[in-house]
């Protein structure tokens, strides 16, 4: 048997360690060597990692074992270039057509007098020299500072790669100087080769790779540091780029076959990238002849065939972003009402409806809440938007919320939020929602609506002025004035401040409570942190505790007085020594007391079907 200790992290880095191990034999390809400080490297170096988009990773082989970044610099200096002039100037200055050549092509695009794309090496020295600030220094310090960021840690350069290019890097000063000719790049020339020289000397792991490529795929937050490496608007360019030219005269098979944004680098590494989802970074120095890592181009091919990562393939949730929409009818608020307001609630329950949410909100879904919304439309007038599942929110997903909170204004539909993410209100706070009524919960919400609904019938009742009397409470709505004199008789009043604890978990259960003034509410400590969840909130006028005359035993939540509160509670020794004195008045009770109980439990009932339907 396997023992604990040697099984793998889980099973994704089970697969990973399935992907190394079989190119480990792999031993095609040849070291870059017209750098000559690259031929130096060990051939056999093979590390990948693996970044998911929340900054998980997995790691196999040498996955930390240094090498030079070379050519995949030119994506984040390409990054660093749209952040210095924005995307209008950049590309004034380079192209985004792929070249169908090799990275080292002297090729222009002779129309638009630019080179094609930032990734070969004519656009990236163009790139490079876009690069704002005053001297080499400043300017490389800019770009490492950039990588580092992505990275999530501080980098280092290895001077002898770069000596070595410099010394050697005769074709990059020719397209330099070819491209000064031209007018498409400007002095000082030997600054920005040595600017790209030594970007390209920047020393990374394949770990680093990941963490960079992962922060690509979360919109430019490195995942690890939670650090904004670059503004998230410029990371669709960057991947477009990195998809249509990242990896040369292999592009457009890399783009078929493996279906993921990429870079590559002479130095052996691989950054690949699946928006939203992970990063990848491989490093293994044996190259094709177009100068990606063979291995890398393998890894990445198997990769996303065994778990369908092609960006093409899209993966529809089945799921609508309505979770569940019911009314008033399916699920009431935990306020425990007068019967009287109760029935009316119940019979307008369909005024009354909730859209439970769940995703993110982005276009697609937003429209398919819009329709939902549309169809319901004739039949509601209130709506709670719960969106305790909503996870997060796209600017045009908020754009297209704001829209549609406009649209249901406007058919006078009366809107509350609960559950939705801070940052989500805050939004639309700034959008001009600041009034909307917003909840941390659905309960509350509902309660909020109801008060909205009875208020549209005329029904809403004040709270009453003086304590309600025997004869006025739910329970004894079918009593004689003789049978409620003789349960006055019974009954003690009892005041209670507000927080006060009318019931208090595992107290001995001896009594019921009539609610005569003021609020008082259920409510149990409940999950992480002890948080207190109402369970019900009473009103004058209903009783609580009654459940445990049948069963005797200990209080199981508790019930604390919202305000001051004024109550009578009648022991249930008392109510069995009726059955001695007054057979009559203790059936009756017994009675009205298993009506109350049943109508709590059809409610509840109701609730589960409608919820289970
Ligand atoms: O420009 C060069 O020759 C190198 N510093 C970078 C080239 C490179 O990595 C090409 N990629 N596969």
């Amino acid at each position: 048997m396997t023992s604990a200790l040697a099984l793998p992290k889980s099973p994704i880095q089970m697969h990973l360690g399935d992907f190394h191990r079989p190119f480990r034999s792999l031993r095609d390809g040849e070291v870059a060597t017209y750098i000559p400080e690259l031929a130096k490297v060990d051939p056999d170096y093979f590390g990948i990692c693996l970044a998911a988009a929340d900054g998980e990773l997995y790691e196999v082989g040498d996955s930390r074992q240094p090498f030079t970044i070379q050519s995949i610099s030119k994506a984040f200096a390409y990054g660093l270039a749209l952040e210095d002039h924005g995307a209008e100037i950049v590309s004034r200055k380079v192209g985004v057509e792929p070249t169908g050549e090799a990275f080292n092509s002297i090729l222009f695009d002779e129309l638009n007098n630019r080179p094609y794309n930032p990734m070969v090496n004519a656009g990236a020295i163009a790139t490079t020299a876009l690069i704002k600030g005053r001297g080499h220094e400043v300017r490389f310090a800019r770009i490492i500072g950039l990588m580092e960021r992505f990275a999530g840690r501080p980098l280092d350069v290895d001077e002898a790669v770069y000596r070595s290019e410099r010394a050697t890097g005769h074709r990059n000063r020719a397209i330099a100087y070819l491209e000064l000719n031209a007018g498409m790049i400007e002095e000082p020339i030997d600054e920005h080769l040595d600017l790209y020289f030594r970007q390209c000397s920047i020393l990374v792991t394949a770990r680093d790779l990941a963490i960079m490529a992962a922060t690509l795929a979360n919109n430019g937050v490195n995942p690890v540091t939670g650090v904004q490496a670059i503004a998230g608007e410029h990371v669709s360019a960057i991947l477009s780029v990195m998809g249509s030219c990242g990896m040369y005269d292999f592009s457009g098979e890399w783009l078929y076959r493996v279906g993921l944004p990429a870079k590559s680098g002479v130095g052996g590494g691989i950054i690949a990238t699946l928006p939203g989802q992970f990063g990848i970074g491989t490093f293994s120095p044996r190259l094709d002849p177009r100068g990606n890592s063979l291995r890398g181009i393998r890894v990445c091919e198997e990769f996303s065939d065994r778990f369908r990562l092609h960006m093409f393939e899209a993966h529809p949730t089945s799921e609508s972003v309505v979770r569940r929409c019911y009314t008033r009818e399916t699920v009431a608020s935990k306020r425990i009402r007068r019967a009287s307001e109760q029935a009316l609630l119940e019979r307008n329950g369909s005024a009354i409806r909730v859209y439970e949410l769940q995703d993110d909100l982005y276009f697609a879904t937003m429209e398919q809440l819009v329709r939902r919304i549309e169809r319901d439309l004739p039949v509601f007038s209130l709506a709670v938007f719960d969106a305790r599942r909503i996870r997060a929110a796209t600017p045009v997903g908020l754009d297209l919320f704001d829209d549609a909170l406009r649209w249901l204004a406007a058919h006078g539909k009366t809107i509350a939020l609960a559950g939705f993410e801070a940052c989500i209100e805050s939004d639309l706070q700034g959008r001009g929602w600041g009034a909307l009524p917003k909840f941390a919960d659905l309960d509350l919400a509902l309660e909020w609506c109801e008060e909205r609904l009875l208020e549209s019938l005329d029904a809403h009742s004040e709270p009453p002025e003086a304590p309600l009397s025997i004869a006025e409470l739910d329970l004894f709505a079918q009593f004689s004035a003789e049978d409620c004199a003789h349960v006055a008789a019974l009954v003690t009043e009892t005041r209670y401040g507000g927080g006060d604890f009318i019931i208090q978990e595992h107290d001995r259960a001896d009594r019921l409570f009539l609610l005569a003034a003021g609020e008082a509410t259920l409510s149990a400590k409940a999950g992480e942190g002890e948080i207190r969840k109402r369970i019900t909130t009473f009103v004058p006028g209903v009783s609580f505790g009654e459940l445990a005359l049948f069963y005797g035993g200990r209080r199981t939540a508790d019930v604390i007085a919202d305000g001051a509160v004024v109550g009578y509670e009648l022991p249930y020794a008392r109510i069995e020594q009726l059955a001695e004195t007054s057979a009559l008045l203790h059936t009756r009770l017994l009675l009205a007391i298993g009506r109350t109980l049943a109508e709590r439990l059809r409610r509840t009932t109701a609730e589960l079907r409608g919820l289970a339907a």
